[in-house]
């Protein structure tokens, strides 16, 4: 038996790694590989990368190891490794040709992300650095700017939108109709939507609710606390509960409104915890640019 094996290995800090993020990020460039192969045929596009939530890029982290109790020999190496987390826009950039983009937006809030971002560039030697730009600023400020630059047909873009939360406004989107733009999202389904749909119905983040569906009040609540009806002694209960099954409900109403943009919606990717429950969604909706070339 290997040492290894023996070895309780602790995940990447949260948010870097873990087996639901690596498997978003595989999806994702699975798909990266597919566009650029048929898109690289069309030299008449030019390919835009952009990534609204790009995060820190590369980070290294050491590992805490416990070992095994009887195990008396544990190679040195495992003892705190430091192991480097390749999140989306390292991924991206270190694709070898021909799977390289025309242009790069890498968009990111944070300053410390964002200056990791500038050092992941400050490494990259094979495309041409001033088509890699790297904005400190809102992704929704810049998706609004993609989409005026997409009004130029001969763009194509490819956009991956990985918050943790809810931060991507429904009003973003709206110019990117008819462009000739495909998206990943990943929605928090599971965790901060579900938690806003409060069982009480008491909506406390409406404001929030409706930014992010792009729907009123009145509507969420019609979807979400259907009214139910109970005749009693003294007449009739109306009563407001919860659906079951709301994180199903979360994602077909998204992927509706996606499709008053986006011609094509995809069955989401579930992400899942370590207890089997669903905490995020990855749905990709496409104009269709790849596959009507192809
Ligand atoms: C889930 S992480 C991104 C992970 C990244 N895609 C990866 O694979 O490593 C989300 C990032 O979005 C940034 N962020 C949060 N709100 C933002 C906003 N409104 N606009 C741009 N970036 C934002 C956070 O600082 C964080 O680095």
């Amino acid at each position: 038996m290997s040492a290894k094996k023996n070895i309780v290995e602790e995940p990447a800090p949260e948010g870097w790694g873990g087996s639901w993020t690596e498997q978003k990020l595989d999806a994702f460039i699975s798909y990266v590989v597919e566009y650029l192969k048929i898109l690289n045929k069309y030299p008449k596009y030019k390919t835009i990368y952009f990534d609204g939530f790009a995060g820190a890029g590369e980070k290294a982290y050491t590992t805490k190891i416990t070992p095994d109790l009887f195990d008396y020999n544990i190679p040195e190496k495992y003892n705190n490794e430091v192991k480097i987390y390749a999140g989306s826009a390292s991924r991206i950039l270190r694709m070898e040709k021909p799977f390289h983009f025309d242009y790069y937006y890498f968009i990111e809030k944070d300053d410390e992300s964002f200056n990791s971002l500038e050092t992941l560039k400050s490494k990259i030697t094979d495309k041409p650095l001033a088509n890699i730009s790297i904005r400190k600023d809102d992704c929704n400020e810049q998706l609004k700017k993609l989409a005026i630059a997409l009004q130029n047909k001969n763009y194509a873009a490819l956009i991956f939108l990985d918050p943790f939360g809810m931060q991507i406004g429904w009003d973003s989107f709206s110019k990117l109709k008819n462009t000739h733009s495909d998206v990943w999202i990943l929605i928090p389904s599971g965790v901060a939507i579900n938690r806003l749909l409060d069982k009480k119905g008491e909506l406390n983040s409406i404001d929030k609710l409706e930014q992010f569906f792009g729907i009123d009040k009145d509507e969420i609540v019609n979807i979400f606390y259907p009214e139910k009806t109970k005749e009693t002694l003294f007449g009739t209960d109306i009563t407001f509960e919860k659906i079951e099954k709301p994180i199903d409900k979360i994602v077909e109403i998204y992927s509706k409104q996606l499709k008053t943009i986006w011609e094509h919606v995809s069955k989401p990717l579930i992400l899942r915890n370590s207890k089997n429950n669903p905490i995020f969604h990855l749905i990709f909706a496409q104009f269709g640019v790849a596959s009507r070339l192809n």
